[in-house]
């Protein structure tokens, strides 16, 4: 059941299972799941695309029996089109490459959807929106970073408002209404509807979730409230 519903469309909150503890990764899934996440997404990061090195499709395999909510892989990853298998063996329901990472877009976007699974295109905070037109009605989901992709816990960049505005400007224009807006960085139950009023459909939430001081519960409670 989405988290709330805004001009007519469904809001999704995806927990970001990086911010999570990974000695109890099940039960916090669990615990995050009962109380209202939508989807869970898997922050896949190769130390060469960003800085940082996360986990693989092992994560996501062994998350796979933990949960119903759909399984969202964020591919930070270089040459992604070779790991896209991988993760469609372990339970991918959605896999997002980067459109800085790849030579073939539109070959990757095929391959992904030729498993029947959806398809998403992410774009780094200073990559422009320009980058995805040709695409963009291929895609089930356009994921716009509102941090520079590696690491959890960052400031969200609030020049993003009008990027997301603009791209969901685009997608009504071409009737795209199918194709999620996905926002990943800084969200919380603070910002989550100002992103929303400017046209996301789909929040991204490692810190704010996983982090919260009065837990994972109570943090998905605010995002409710946030978006009523
Ligand atoms: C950055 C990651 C993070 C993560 C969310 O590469 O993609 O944005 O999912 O992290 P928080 O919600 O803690 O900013």
């Amino acid at each position: 059941m989405p988290i709330g519903v805004l001009n007519g469309r469904d809001l999704l909150l995806a927990p970001s299972i990086l911010a999570a503890d990974f000695a109890q990764l099940g039960a916090q899934v669990r615990e995050a799941e009962a109380a209202g996440a939508d989807w869970f997404q898997a922050d896949v990061m190769d130390g060469h695309f960003v800085p940082n090195i996360s986990f693989g499709a092992l994560v996501v395999e062994a998350l796979k029996p933990q949960t119903r909510c759909l399984l969202d892989c964020h591919l930070m990853i270089s040459h992604p089109e070779q790991y896209i298998d991988d993760f469609v063996k372990a339970g991918a329901q959605q896999i997002t490459v980067h459109v800085e990472a790849v030579t073939h877009l539109h070959r990757v976007v095929q391959q992904i959807k030729a498993h029947g699974v959806r398809a998403g295109v992410a774009l780094n905070p200073a990559t422009p929106l320009s980058s995805i037109e040709e695409i963009v009605q291929d895609l089930d989901l356009v994921l716009l970073m509102t941090v520079n992709p590696g690491f959890g816990g960052q400031q969200f960049i609030e020049h993003s408002l009008d990027k997301i505005r603009r791209m969901r400007q685009i997608l009504d224009d071409r009737q795209l209404s199918n194709v999620i807006l996905q926002v990943d960085g800084g969200i919380s139950a603070g910002n989550v509807r100002a992103v929303a009023e400017a046209g996301a459909t789909c929040f991204v939430a490692g810190s704010s979730v996983f982090r919260h001081k009065q837990g994972i519960v109570k943090a998905i409670e605010e995002f409710r409230w946030a978006l009523k």
